[in-house]
C-alpha cells in the first residue's frame, strides 16, 4: 500500500503562531491535501502539534504566574484556531504533555540506555534557553546566541547523561547521508550538514538535572529528558499510541525551517539508529521569512499574525500569498506592500477576473455546456509538488491562467456568436476546471467554488472571487 506521512515541527507554546510557523504548517497541508487526492484520504497522515516541556516553557509560565501545564493549555487553542482559520486540515495534533507520548518517549530512552548508548557525565558551557540548546563558545556572536541576540546565554554546569552521538554519526549517520539512504533537502542544506559533521561531532547531553518540567529518565528520576530529544520522538510516538497509525512509520517527510535541521537530519537519525527504528525518508528544511532582512520573531516585534493576513486577503488569498512569497527552500523578505500588489495582480486581476469574465459570457450565451467528470493533475504541477517546489507549481498554474486570458483578449469572444462562441466557451470552461483542480491543495475553498460554479450545464455569472485591494 502506498502511504504518505508528513510532519511539521511541534511548536513551542511560549509564542502564539505567526506567519513563520504558519508557513511550514501550510506547506505540510498542501502536501497532505495533494497526497490525499492522489492516494486516498486514509493513506495520508499529517501530524502537527506543540512542544511543551523544558526550561523555556517553565520560565514563560512562571512569568505569567501559571503552572507550566496551565500555561500550555492556554496557548494550544491559539495554534488550533490559527490552523483552523487557514483551513489547515491536519490529522492529529500532538502535545508532548500527553501521557501516551511521555510513556513511549520514556520507553525509547530506556531502550537507548539498555543498548549502551547512554553514559553519565558533566556538561559545562553556554546554554541558550530560547533555542533550548548548548552552544560552543566558537558559535556565539558577541557572547550571545546568533538566533537570540537580544538575550544573554546562561553558563551551565550540570551532571547529566550523554548519548554517544559521535560514534553513531561517524559509523552510521554519515555513510547513510552520503549514500542518500535518507534525503536531506535542499541539496545545499545537505552539504552544510555534511560539512558540519566533517568538522567533528561531540556527544550530546540528553538530560537536565536542574529542569523539573520534563519527562523523568526512567533509570534516574532526578533528571528529566532534554526537551529536544523527547520532542523529536513525537513523530514516532504518535504512530504508536494512535490507533491504526503504525503503518505510517517511517515518516515520508519531516518539514521545518533551517534553524532546526541539525536536530532532524542528524540527532534524530542517530537516536533512531541506536534504537533500531527505521529512518524517515526525507528531511526538508525551508528558509526563513524575514522582514527587512531580520528573522521574524516575537522578541524582535516584527511578526505578522495569521489573523491580520486573513482579515486582509481572505483564507485562500493568504494561503496563496504565503506559499508563493519565496522559492520554497530559500529565505525571503516579506512585506504587506508586496502582498497587496501580488494579491491584486494574481488574484483580483488574474484568476478572479478570468473566472468572472468567462462566467458572464457563458451566462449571457445561455448555452448548455458539457463538463464531464474527468479531471487530472497536470504532470508538471504534480512533479513540482512532489519535489516541494510549491512556488513553481503555482507559476505553472498561473501560466495557464494568463494563457487563457491572452487567448480571450485575442479572440474577443464578446464579438462571437453561435458555434464559434460555444466552442470557445466550452474549451475555456474545461481549462478553468482544470486550473481549479490543480489549485485544490493550495486554495481548497476557491477550487471547490470554481468547480461548483462551472458545473454545468448552464453557468451563472458570479461575484468577484477576490475583490481588489
Ligand atoms: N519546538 C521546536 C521544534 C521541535 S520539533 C521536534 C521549535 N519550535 S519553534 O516554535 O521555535 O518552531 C520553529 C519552526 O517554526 C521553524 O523550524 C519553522 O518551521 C517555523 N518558523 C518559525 N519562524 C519562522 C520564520 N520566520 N520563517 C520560516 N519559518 C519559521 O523549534
Amino acid at each position: 500500500m502506498k502511504k504518505y506521512y508528513v510532519t511539521t515541527p511541534i511548536y513551542y507554546v511560549n509564542d502564539a503562531p505567526h506567519i513563520g510557523s504558519t508557513y511550514t504548517t501550510l506547506a505540510a497541508d498542501i502536501i497532505a491535501r495533494y497526497y490525499r487526492e492522489k492516494l486516498g484520504k486514509d493513506n495520508v497522515f499529517f501530524l502537527t502539534g506543540t512542544d511543551e516541556h523544558g526550561q523555556k516553557i517553565a520560565e514563560s509560565a512562571k512569568k505569567n504566574n501559571q503552572t507550566p501545564i496551565e500555561f500550555a493549555d492556554s496557548i494550544v487553542p491559539k495554534f488550533k484556531e490559527a490552523w483552523k482559520l487557514l483551513n489547515i486540515n491536519y490529522d492529529y495534533f500532538i502535545r508532548t504533555t500527553d501521557p501516551r507520548h511521555e510513556k513511549i518517549a520514556s520507553d525509547l530512552l530506556q531502550k537507548l540506555h539498555d543498548k549502551g548508548y547512554i553514559y553519565p557525565g558533566t556538561y559545562e558551557g553556554p546554554y541558550c534557553v530560547g533555542c533550548e540548546r548548548y552552544y560552543k563558545e566558537s558559535e556565539l556572536l558577541n557572547n550571545r546566541c546568533p538566533l537570540h541576540p537580544d538575550k544573554d546565554v546562561s553558563y551551565q554546569k550540570e551532571r547529566n547523561y550523554f548519548f554517544k552521538l559521535k560514534e553513531v554519526v561517524e559509523n552510521e549517520v554519515l555513510p547513510k547521508i552520503k549514500n542518500s539512504d535518507y534525503k536531506i533537502l535542499p541539496e545545499i542544506r545537505k552539504n552544510e550538514v555534511l560539512a558540519r559533521i566533517e568538522q567533528g561531532v561531540e556527544d550530546i547531553s540528553i538530560s537536565r538535572e536542574g529542569v523539573t518540567w520534563g519527562i523523568p529518565l526512567p533509570w534516574d528520576k532526578n533528571q528529566t529528558c532534554y526537551v529536544w530529544v523527547e520532542a523529536l520522538m513525537n513523530y514516532y510516538s504518535a504512530t504508536r499510541f494512535l490507533e491504526n497509525k503504525e503503518i505510517f512509520w517511517p515518516a515520508d517527510l519531516h518539514l521545518m525551517a533551517k534553524d532546526i535541521l541539525w536536530f532532524h537530519a542528524v540527532i534524530w537519525e542517530a537516536i533512531l539508529i541506536a534504537a533500531e527504528i527505521e529512518l524517515p525518508k526525507t528531511i526538508f528544511a525551508h528558509g526563513f521569512f524575514t522582514r527587512d532582512g531580520q528573522k521574524m520573531s516575537k522578541s524582535l516585534g516584527n511578526v505578522i499574525t495569521p489573523q491580520e493576513l486573513v482579515d486582509k486577503y481572505g483564507v485562500d488569498g493568504s494561503r496563496y500569498l504565503l506559499i508563493s512569497a519565496v522559492a520554497f527552500g530559500t529565505d525571503g523578505d516579506i512585506s504587506l506592500e508586496a502582498f497587496d500588489q501580488k494579491y491584486n495582480a494574481d488574484l483580483a486581476n488574474g484568476l478572479g477576473n478570468l473566472v468572472s469574465r468567462v462566467t458572464k459570457l457563458a451566462e449571457k450565451s445561455d448555452f448548455e455546456f458539457e463538463i464531464g467528470n474527468k479531471n487530472h493533475f497536470d504532470k508538471n504541477v504534480a512533479k513540482h509538488i512532489e519535489n516541494y517546489r510549491f512556488d513553481e507549481a503555482l507559476k505553472l498554474i498561473w501560466q495557464k491562467i494568463s494563457d487563457l486570458d491572452k487567448k480571450t483578449n485575442e479572440i474577443e469572444p464578446w464579438k462571437l456568436e453561435g458555434k464559434d462562441l460555444r466552442s470557445f466557451l466550452q474549451e475555456s470552461i474545461l481549462t478553468i476546471r482544470h486550473i481549479a483542480y490543480n489549485l485544490q491543495s493550495f486554495m481548497p475553498q476557491t477550487a471547490e467554488k470554481i468547480l461548483d460554479d462551472f458545473k454545468g450545464p448552464k453557468i451563472k455569472s458570479v461575484e468577484p472571487l477576490f475583490p481588489r485591494i
